[in-house]
């Protein structure tokens, strides 16, 4: 059951969540068995009302409701768009209806062309300007463009008065955490599902990531509290989100975190995962492990969070079709797209009666930067004398990564 919280966060801020626990595939693709929630803000500035973004379009006469709760909806003065995905602006013509189009709604300029393309609906728009401040009541709103944060229409929102900053999409986490704010600091599992949702929505652009914090930090805002419209909201230690989120923006590996990713049909390439990932684990290595077999699937959504601040990754696969095994040659596309960086892949590959995988995949990373550390390929199941070049790749791949000495 998807479940609606309403919350004041400060005196003139209330928070309008709501808690999907019925998703299965996030924008269709990424599994999310954890759920997502959606987060909309209220601001009373002044007998002014603004709203901060709104909900899904299959929630929004809940958002209406949730909303009469706290303010009559026909007195919201200004709805500022941070960002036109349907996650965050569905809600937005029905809240325009009840509110009898008297609202001015704020936005990027590209986000009056997305409303009316997406909705037909053609309200009051005031584009704002990168920096700008609007007076709001007796007190300014700034708003600062962060492009591709996910789409090239994000911005973000910050209430000098508060210290907030509405974050939109940015700072996100998967996941209906127990409570509203990170109090207590940042846990492992909101690091978790922090960085998955980095890696799955916006990892394609994380250099607009990079960009967009050092825009904040050259904007010289003291930033108490990040909103986004997703998950937590941090106040505990805001940096302390920040700090992640340059870290896998850069992709920075973690010391000694190699992922495994296999498709293995009838466990010939599972074996020699299996040698080159002990070998690894033997030399100090925490090896995490996603496989695609008969009997077990991975989530790619977890694939590629993991993957995102791996030092290393071994992926193994199999010839199929004079290609490669098609659940993996999806996954080093997604690879590819969402987690491209310099860090070093070791392919091990089986094949048939011909071999055609291991170039296939070492074509698709390397072009995105990736670099293939080694190629290593076997007929059929792997003898001995393949489990001793397995071992030596993974002995060398070791090295490479500075874990180890003879
Ligand atoms: Fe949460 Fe890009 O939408």
């Amino acid at each position: 059951m998807v479940r609606f919280l309403t919350r004041k966060i400060a005196d003139n801020l209330y928070l309008l969540r709501l808690d999907d626990d019925q998703i299965r595939y996030f924008e269709g693709l990424w599994e999310v068995p954890e759920g997502i929630t959606y987060n909309a803000y209220l601001l009373v500035h002044h007998d002014k009302y603004v709203l901060i973004d709104t909900w899904k379009h299959a929630y929004a006469s809940e958002f209406i409701e949730v909303l009469k709760g706290v303010v009559d909806v026909r007195d919201i003065d200004y709805v500022v768009v941070q960002h036109m995905e349907p996650d965050h602006s569905g809600a937005l013509p029905k809240l325009l209806e009840e509110n009898g189009f008297k609202a001015e709604v704020l936005g990027h300029p590209i986000v009056k062309g997305m409303i009316e393309s997406f909705y037909h609906i053609s309200p009051k728009f005031r584009a704002v300007a990168d920096g700008s401040e609007i007076p709001v009541g007796s007190e300014p709103l700034k708003f600062f463009y962060t492009p591709w944060v996910h789409w090239p229409d994000n911005i973000m929102t910050y209430a000098p008065s508060l210290g907030v900053l509405f974050s939109s999409d940015a700072f996100g986490n998967y996941s209906i955490p127990s409570t509203v704010f990170d109090d207590g600091g940042l846990s492992t599992t909101y690091v978790h599902y922090a960085r998955k949702y980095l890696a799955t929505v916006v990892g394609h652009y994380r250099e607009h990531v990079l960009k967009a914090i050092n825009k904040l930090g050259e904007a010289g805002i003291e930033i108490k509290v990040i909103a986004p419209a997703h998950g937590l909201v941090w106040r505990s230690n805001p940096k302390e989100i920040i700090e992640y989120y340059l870290k896998w923006a850069r992709a920075e590996g973690v010391k000694g975190k190699v992922v495994a990713i296999y498709a293995s049909m009838y466990g010939f390439v599972e074996k020699a995962m299996r040698e080159v990932t002990e070998e690894l684990s033997e030399r100090g290595f925490k090896v995490v492990t996603y496989a695609f077999t008969d009997s077990q699937h991975s989530l790619l959504s977890e694939v590629i969070g993991d993957a995102l601040d791996a030092q290393a990754l071994v992926i193994g696969v199999s010839t199929y079709e004079a290609g490669a095994f098609p659940l993996i040659e999806y996954l080093a596309e997604l690879l590819a797209r969402k987690t491209a960086s310099e860090k070093s892949v070791l392919i091990v590959t089986s094949y048939g009666w011909g071999g055609a995988a291991g170039k296939k995949l070492a074509d698709v990373l390397t072009s995105a930067g990736f670099r293939v550390a080694d190629v290593i390929e076997f007929r059929g199941y792997p003898t001995k004398d393949d489990v001793v070049k397995l071992r030596e790749a993974a002995s060398k791949l070791a090295r490479e990564l500075s874990l180890i000495s003879d």
